[in-house]
C-alpha cells in the first residue's frame, strides 16, 4: 500500500517542497497528502496550492491556550490519515501527547549535527561556537528536544567567512537530498528504532 505522508511547516517550506517533488518523482515511494501549517502567513501554504495538496492552518495565534491549540493540532493530524508526519520547519515543540499518540510515525529535520546545537538557530549556535564542521540531522520525534532516535546526519563545513546565513544556506542544500532519503527509507520499511539506535535494514 503506498504510504501517506503530511507534512507540518510554518514558514518557507522549502523541505516541504523537497517532499512534494520527491514524492511526485518516484524517490520517495509515498504520496504527499496534507500540509498543515500553524502560521497562515507560510509560503508553504502557496507551495500546496500549486501542487494541489491539501492544506489545513490550525492557526496558533487564535487559540486562547496552547492546550486548546495542542487540540487542535491532534485531531487535524488524526484526520490526515496519514502513516508518517514530516516535521519540516515546523517552528514549534510539539506536545508530549501528540508525540505519544504518533510515535514512531514523526521525523524532523534539524539543520545542525545533533546533539549539538539543538533548538532554535542550530546554525547561528554552531558559527558562534565556532565548530569547523556542522551538519543537518534527520531524526525521530520523541519527548526530548530535538533528541529522538536519528536516521541520516550529514557533515558540512563551517567556513572562516561563514555567518549563519551562508552557513544555513549550505545546510539547506544537504537537508534537501537528506530529508528525501530518510522518507525513502522509512516508506520502503527499512528502519528499525532499537533503543537510541536506528537499524537500515
Ligand atoms: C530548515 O533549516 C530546517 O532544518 C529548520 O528550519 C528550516 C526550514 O526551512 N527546522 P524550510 O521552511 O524547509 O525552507
Amino acid at each position: 500500500m503506498t504510504k501517506r505522508i503530511a507534512v507540518l511547516a510554518s514558514g518557507r517550506g522549502s523541505n516541504f517542497q523537497g517532499v512534494i517533488d520527491a514524492t511526485r518523482d518516484g524517490r520517495v515511494p509515498a504520496s504527499c497528502v496534507r500540509l498543515i501549517t500553524d502560521n497562515p502567513g507560510a509560503y508553504a501554504i502557496e507551495r500546496a496550492k500549486q501542487a494541489n495538496i491539501p492544506f489545513t492552518v490550525v492557526d496558533y495565534a487564535s487559540f486562547p491556550s496552547r492546550e486548546a491549540y495542542e487540540r487542535a493540532l491532534f485531531h487535524t493530524m488524526q484526520d490526515c490519515n496519514a502513516h508518517l508526519f514530516v516535521l519540516a520547519g515546523y517552528m514549534r515543540i510539539v506536545g508530549k501527547e501528540i508525540v505519544r499518540a504518533f510515535s514512531g510515525r514523526m521525523i524532523n529535520i534539524h539543520p545542525a549535527l545533533l546533539p549539538s546545537f539543538p533548538g532554535l538557530h542550530g546554525q547561528r549556535q554552531a558559527v558562534l561556537h565556532g565548530v569547523k564542521v556542522s551538519g543537518c540531522t534527520v531524526h525521530f520525534v520523541d519527548e526530548s528536544l530535538d533528541g529522538g532516535p536519528i536516521i541520516i546526519q550529514q557533515c558540512v563545513p563551517v567556513l572562516e567567512e561563514d555567518d549563519e546565513d551562508t552557513l544555513a544556506a549550505r545546510i539547506l542544500e544537504h537537508e534537501h537530498r537528506c530529508l528525501p532519503e530518510a522518507l525513502r527509507l522509512f516508506c520502503e520499511d527499512r528502519l528499525v528504532i532499537d533503543g537510541r539506535r536506528v537499524r537500515i535494514r
